[in-house]
């Protein structure tokens, strides 16, 4: 039950400024979000890559309020971008980007993200890798598969995210099952009525192996998002039965979740890229990390008692 309670609260302001301004929250978040500028998170990246993990990078932040600071999230994507250039690490370190940083949700924000990614998916392109679009609530969705379908135009390799708690996933997952087509599946982490969502665990985790399914038969490049131990082994036997060798898709998680078993998954030879988010806006991320697992309260909690 308090899963739903901490969504809620990761889009209250007040709560925003309390958690954000108190100092006991740094070493929690920190866990998560492992730097809040390029120069922090660059020697993560290189530890990452180091032992055999592929990254895609989150620069934090959502529900901006002025096109200039959609700006700023994509100088900091592009200035993150030169960075990568000079690691040459290609595609083993990819961007991922959520629209409303782009200014999704401001008047004319449609057009206002495209043009705010547009480049972001350029510089990208031009080291050797790409971006995939991350999946905010569902009211944002058309938008975005609007704005993935226009870029992938020119950029058919940029990647998007379905959520397997929303009803409509399944046939977006077929539309978007073809050839070149980079697909990230999760299961959701917004709080969503149930008039557009699953609202028990149990059947979200049916329609996410049902959506696998779909993905591992097409023709695109299915990429795992989850830390489920059960659908990590589903998905090892749909890829088998699908005939697909281990660089036909890829598994991620989240930086700070389960790391052990990113290093097992590359060990045993798969692709396993971590998604790592940095940056001073941290707080809607958090929250929803916070929201996945309510026990990581009691680690927040503690920490709070032993100042
Ligand atoms: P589940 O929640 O059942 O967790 C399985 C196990 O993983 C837990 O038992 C626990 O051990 C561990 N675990 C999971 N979350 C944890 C946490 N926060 N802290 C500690 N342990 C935890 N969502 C979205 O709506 N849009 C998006 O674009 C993305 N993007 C994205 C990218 C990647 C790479 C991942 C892995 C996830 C996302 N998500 C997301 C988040 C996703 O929707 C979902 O909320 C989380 O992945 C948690 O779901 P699991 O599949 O891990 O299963």
């Amino acid at each position: 039950m308090l899963g739903p309670v901490i969504l809620a609260a990761s889009r209250s302001d007040r709560m925003r400024r309390l958690i954000s301004a108190a100092p006991v929250t740094k070493p929690v978040v920190d866990r998560f979000i492992p730097g809040e500028s390029v120069d922090q998170v660059v020697p993560i990246i290189q530890d990452l890559t180091a032992k055999g993990l592929e990254v895609t990078m989150d620069v934090v932040g959502e529900d901006i309020t002025t096109p200039e600071q959609a700006t700023l999230a994509r100088d900091a994507y592009l200035e993150l971008i030169d960075r990568l250039k000079q690691l040459e690490l290609g595609e083993r370190a990819e961007m991922s980007v959520k629209l409303s940083l782009f200014g999704q949700a401001l008047p004319g924000g449609h057009e206002l993200a495209l043009a705010n990614v547009r480049p972001v998916v350029e510089a990208a392109a031009a080291i050797g890798t790409t971006v995939t679009l991350d999946a905010e609530d569902h009211t944002t969705l058309d938008s975005m598969f609007a704005i993935h379908e226009e870029l992938r135009k020119d950029f058919p390799e940029t990647g998007c995210v379905i959520q397997a708690y929303l009803f409509r996933t399944e046939a977006d997952a077929r539309r978007l099952a073809d050839s070149g087509s980079r697909v990230r599946l999760v299961k959701g982490a917004y709080k969503e009525p149930a008039e557009v969502a699953y609202q028990q665990k149990a059947e979200t985790d049916k329609a996410y192996v049902r959506i696998l399914r779909i993905l591992m038969e097409g023709e695109g490049y299915p990429m795992i998002g989850s830390h489920d131990p059960r659908l990590i082994s589903i998905a090892q036997e749909l890829a088998r039965r699908a005939g697909r060798k281990p660089d036909e898709y890829e598994f991620q998680m989240l930086y700070g979740i389960r790391s052990d078993e990113h290093l097992r998954l590359a060990a045993e030879g798969h692709r396993m890229r971590v998604y790592t988010a940095y940056g001073t806006d941290w707080y809607g991320y958090f929250m929803r990390r916070l929201a996945e697992k309510p026990a990581n309260l009691l680690f927040f909690g503690r920490s709070i008692l032993t100042k």
